[in-house]
């Protein structure tokens, strides 16, 4: 079942799901940096988490070359329909490619990636229902990229104004910009990040801790 949070986000997309693709051109090297981020092998499972539609797909799939997988879900219709068109032709083309239209909360992965994408998608890493059924899927040791939006240092504060209302026609969560990566963090060992876009962003990467009763 849909919670409130997840028909207010895919209201949101609905609304901006036409134009999206043409508002990612400044974030560009920001994805190029978390995939690079991942060090994909060829033969790699990769999820792209959120996958909006689809921009990742290629550049995913270049990496994990023609005998690795991608696996990708996305909640909101309108933008899974786009990401579908893409899944279709990168099939067609003889990419494996494996895309669900479901939610962070409910997705059930195929299969257990080597490593995950969670590019720009802070209601899932703001969300701890979302976490948990998505983070007790990652096996241990996996390799985990993330970048988002985030408020600018104290000494930039009056801009945060605008972090906000960037934010807010993307994201159920928009105010919780202060350290999105918060929860996300306490699934991950060794997480490190750091700043872009002048400290309205940050990307960050760290390795998938193994369930509670499997650690050392
Ligand atoms: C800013 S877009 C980023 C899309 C893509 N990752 C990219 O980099 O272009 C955020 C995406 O997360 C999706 N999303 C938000 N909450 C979700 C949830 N709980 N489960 C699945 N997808 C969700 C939205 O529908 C949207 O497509």
């Amino acid at each position: 079942m849909p919670t409130a949070d997840n028909l207010r986000s895919i209201a949101k997309y609905r609304r901006s799901s036409a134009g999206y693709d043409t508002t990612t051109g400044p974030t560009w090297p920001i994805r190029m940096r978390c995939i690079a981020l991942l060090a994909l092998r060829p033969g790699d499972t990769v999820l792209d988490v959120g996958c909006g539609t689809g921009l990742s797909f290629e550049p995913l799939l270049q990496a994990v070359g023609r005998g690795g997988r991608l696996l990708a879900f996305e909640q909101s219709p309108e933008m899974h329909a786009q990401a579908r068109v893409r899944a279709d032709r990168l099939a067609a083309q003889g990419w494996q490619v494996d895309l669900q239209c479901a939610s962070a909360e409910e997705v059930r992965l195929p299969a257990a990636p080597d490593a995950s994408l969670w590019h720009y998608v802070h209601d899932i890493t703001r969300t701890p229902a979302a976490l948990a059924n998505l983070v007790g899927q990652l096996p241990g040791g996996s390799r985990l990229a993330v970048a988002g939006m985030k408020f600018f240092p104290w000494w930039l504060a009056p801009l945060n104004l605008l972090a906000w209302l960037k934010n807010r026609p993307y994201n159920v969560h928009a105010h919780q910009l202060h350290r999105p990566w918060s929860l996300l963090k306490t699934h991950l060992s060794g997480f490190r990040w750091e700043p872009t876009q002048f400290g309205m962003g940050y990307i960050g990467s760290g390795t998938v801790l193994a369930p509670q009763g499997e650690r050392r």
